[in-house]
């Protein structure tokens, strides 16, 4: 596997495969990889000749009072997980690589990105709309492999990719839990034991959701929200953030639950961890 740490050396040798006829997969992420990352990547390679894997805790994409000083990083293990997946070329570009002096332009996001994770992170998926647009110009993937559990943030991207003419095509892969429900999350490394064996209260309100809304009598949003809510915050810690019940392709708040909704929910817990999950009501 190759290790690429400046944007020239990553971009040519995408260029060289490209000349040779091969395809291209990207999976861009920040790194401390788990079995959802490893998912990504293996499914990368079964959609392209070649696998690129960018490894970037993007500042942008971070508020002044959240967490990018200690965001999880362990370069050697990721190197080694992503090289036994497979990963043909890993990029690890350096801050000034990506955000040289004078750096200033952004992609500016319209309703998709204000709603849910938008609210309380401002700014946030800017961050993310840009760094994700700038991975595609280097690499010029053919496709580009991103997870369900960033619901939201899959959504916007595959906005953008049709807004702005990007030649490419996205592929998602399904959220992968630990044997207990929880999905994986490198900020999961963040809870104590009490929490982590807590939080599968998230997962058990998603499918508490389901069998709700699977009902003859089918309830109205508002009465699965408030009972997520408050099957969650009976966890001393525990406080839901936001757990919307949304149409799957607008993420607008649902009027009627049917096959095209969603449960999406952000959580915090002991005031420090903030953990986000989603399944759909039915299917
Ligand atoms: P990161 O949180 O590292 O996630 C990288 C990719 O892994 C994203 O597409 C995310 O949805 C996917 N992923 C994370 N946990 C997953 C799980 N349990 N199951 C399936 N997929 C999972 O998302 C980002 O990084 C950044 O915002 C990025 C897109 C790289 C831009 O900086």
């Amino acid at each position: 596997m190759k290790r690429c740490i400046e944007v020239a050396d990553i971009r040519e040798c995408c260029q060289a495969w490209r000349r040779r006829g091969l395809s291209i997969a990207l999976v861009p992420t920040m790194g401390f990889f788990h079995d959802g990352h490893l998912a990504l990547m293996r499914r990368a390679k079964t959609l392209a000749d070649r696998v690129v894997v960018s490894l970037f805790v993007n500042p942008i994409q971070f508020g002044p009072k959240e967490d990018l000083a200690s965001y999880p990083r362990d370069l050697e293990r990721d190197s080694a997980l992503a090289a036994a997946a497979g990963v043909d070329a890993l990029f690890i570009p350096t801050v000034s690589a990506m955000y040289g002096d004078g750096f200033e332009t952004k992609v500016v996001l319209g309703a998709l990105g204000q709603g849910l994770c938008g609210a309380s992170r401002p700014g946030h998926f800017d961050g993310v709309a840009t760094v994700v647009t700038k991975l595609f110009h280097i690499v010029a993937p053919d496709v580009a492999v991103f997870g369900e559990k960033d619901f939201q943030q899959l959504a916007i991207i595959r906005r953008m990719v049709a807004d702005l003419d990007f030649n490419l095509r996205i592929v998602s892969q399904p959220i992968v839990r630990e044997s207990d429900g929880l999905a994986m999350s490198s900020r999961n490394t963040y809870l104590t034991t009490e929490e982590r064996q807590a939080a599968t209260c998230l997962y058990r309100a998603l499918v508490l959701a389901k069998t709700m809304a699977q009902r003859d009598e089918r309830p109205t949003a508002a009465a699965i929200e408030r009972t997520v809510r408050d099957s969650i915050e009976e966890n001393a810690g525990f406080t839901v953030e936001y757990a919307t019940v949304v149409d799957r392709a607008s993420l607008a708040p649902a009027a009627k639950i049917d096959e095209n909704c969603l449960l999406a929910l952000a959580v915090r817990v002991g005031g420090r961890v903030r953990l986000i999950d989603n399944a759909p009501l039915f299917g």
